[in-house]
């Protein structure tokens, strides 16, 4: 694909002064910048609720989270004060959204540029919509140039409020200027998995219910909830990961090849596939709490001594689901999706689980030798993927060893671009295609409804583990179990 170039533009950034802006988003611009991607001209506008600060502390803001995100603070500080300017916006103000948009028309005159907005909503999802009406109100959906809106997630707390929050977007906006962002779709591995699965014609024939018994998707990480409490208790571990990060993962690993590369295409499979996956019955859930445990050697709290978490709370902060999806492909295979904090280690991967060959002959005393192949699609860390194959061991006539065949990212490519980097330049030519669409993200909170509507038991685990005991029940007994 030719690369596209950056037109000037300015970026306005809501909740710049908060947790995502700081170790995220402002470094990822920073090294667009230094990297020439974002183009001659443009210039950075940081909005928040606090009046506290100027565009002197908004720079020296920046500037320290850059150095912790380790970019050298020489040439961080003159381009913080080149770039970076701030102003406060109270989300219930119209009139600060008015003053807004005079600021931002300011900006533009002393910066030359034509009027090409991009306002990036990295708020609470709570004032989400105050912030949509607020821009719409004051005639800030449309402008000179072009105008796009980038939506942070979760999209939603469930389905009424997705529709809802897609109705007030669509009020001020059309689908075209709206960038659901969900920052799994940024990463090099993530986006490798449409390439592996439609560029090789390997897989392509064997990428079905009559080769594979199962799939299990894992999202796991070794970090708690941190200093996040207040967004992560309204959250939990499914509307923070599993019903999109882990979401994508499934529907890129499991829908039909589009029929050509274009965004609305790509877009339009995943949605089938979304529509196709039953909706969650009580049985094929598993969610968990991280109690006290030892990871690496070191002792961690469990979740309800973190700060700022309620001492009887509930909120999961381990979540796992059993998908099933009714389709010619893959009715009876179930897709096992988790994800969880505070397990055993930072791991995130796809195994796609094959059936045992039909072989009679590899067995001794009733023992099967040969065992099936599994692939491991490792998306992060120590990116790459390895296939399990079956060979001869040539010392031992009788028995079979499984050897991977392995690829690592790294050995071949060095440094992999950070997710939010490839994000933020795909809003800034215009491409959509790793952003969700509007019906992808009720279809995706269809499946999840009833686990709304319900309230499962919330089981404890102990941190360094893989998560509840209780998760076993949603495993396949073997490999073979799947089209039962
Ligand atoms: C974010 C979640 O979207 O993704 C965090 O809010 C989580 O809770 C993070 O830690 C994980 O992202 P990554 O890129 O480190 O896997």
């Amino acid at each position: 694909m030719a690369e596209k170039k950056v037109e000037p533009h300015l970026f306005v950034i809501f909740g710049a002064t908060g947790d995502l802006a700081k170790r995220k988003l402002m470094p990822a611009i920073a090294m667009l910048a230094q990297t020439g991607k974002l183009g001659e001209r443009y210039a950075i506008l940081g909005v928040g609720r606090g009046d506290d600060i100027d565009d002197d502390g908004f720079r020296a803001l920046v500037n320290d989270a850059l150095r912790e995100a380790g970019i050298p603070s020489g040439t961080a500080r003159a381009w913080c004060e080149r770039c970076l300017h701030y102003q406060k916006v109270s989300y219930q103000t119209p009139d600060d959204f008015a003053a807004l948009g005079r600021r931002i028309e300011e900006l533009e005159r002393e910066n030359d540029l034509p009027g090409n907005r991009v306002f990036y909503l990295s708020t609470p999802p709570a004032v989400f919509e105050l912030t949509i009406d607020g821009l719409g109100q004051a005639g800030l959906n449309q402008g000179p140039g072009w105008t796009r809106l980038v939506i942070e997630k979760p999209f939603g707390h469930n389905l009424q409020s997705a529709i809802d929050l897609n109705a007030c977007v669509h009020r001020h906006f059309t689908e075209s200027q709206i960038y659901r962002i969900d920052h799994y779709l940024g990463k090099a591995t993530v986006q490798n998995l449409f390439v592996f699965r439609f560029a090789n014609m390997l897989f392509e024939a064997i990428w079905n219910r009559d080769r594979i018994a199962s799939v299990d998707i894992l999202v796991a990480e070794e970090i708690g909830v941190g200093s996040r409490a207040g967004f992560y208790e309204k959250t939990g571990a499914v509307k923070d990961i599993l019903q999109n990060h882990a979401m994508q993962l499934f529907a890129l690993i499991a829908m039909e090849p589009p029929s050509n590369g274009a965004a609305e295409a790509i877009r339009s499979e995943k949605i089938k596939l979304l529509y196709a996956t039953q909706p969650l019955r009580e049985e094929d859930i598993v969610l968990g709490q991280y109690t006290p445990g030892v990871i690496n050697g070191r002792e961690v709290k469990g979740y309800h001594e973190e700060p700022g978490i309620a001492p009887d709370s509930l909120t999961e902060t381990f979540a796992a689901v059993r998908l099933r999806v009714n389709n010619w492909r893959w009715q009876g295979v179930p897709f096992i999706v988790r994800t969880g904090k505070r397990l055993r280690r930072r791991v995130t991967q796809i195994a796609v689980n094959f059936r045992t060959a039909p072989v009679w002959f590899f067995e001794t005393m009733g023992q099967k030798l040969a065992h099936p192949n599994s692939l491991i699609l490792r998306l992060q860390p120590n990116e790459g993927f390895e296939l399990g194959i079956q060979v001869k061991d040539p010392n031992q006539p009788e028995r079979l060893r499984t050897v991977p065949l392995i690829f690592d990212y790294a050995d071949t490519f060095g440094r992999l671009p950070e997710a939010y980097e490839t994000l933020l330049l795909d809003t800034l030519v215009g491409d959509q295609t790793l952003f969700v669409h509007g019906v992808e993200t009720e279809a995706a909170w269809r499946i999840f409804e009833p686990f709304v509507e319900s309230q499962p038991k919330v089981h404890g685990y102990a941190a360094g583990t893989w998560g509840p005991e209780a998760m076993a029940r949603l495993m396949p007994r073997n490999r073979d179990e799947a089209a039962e």
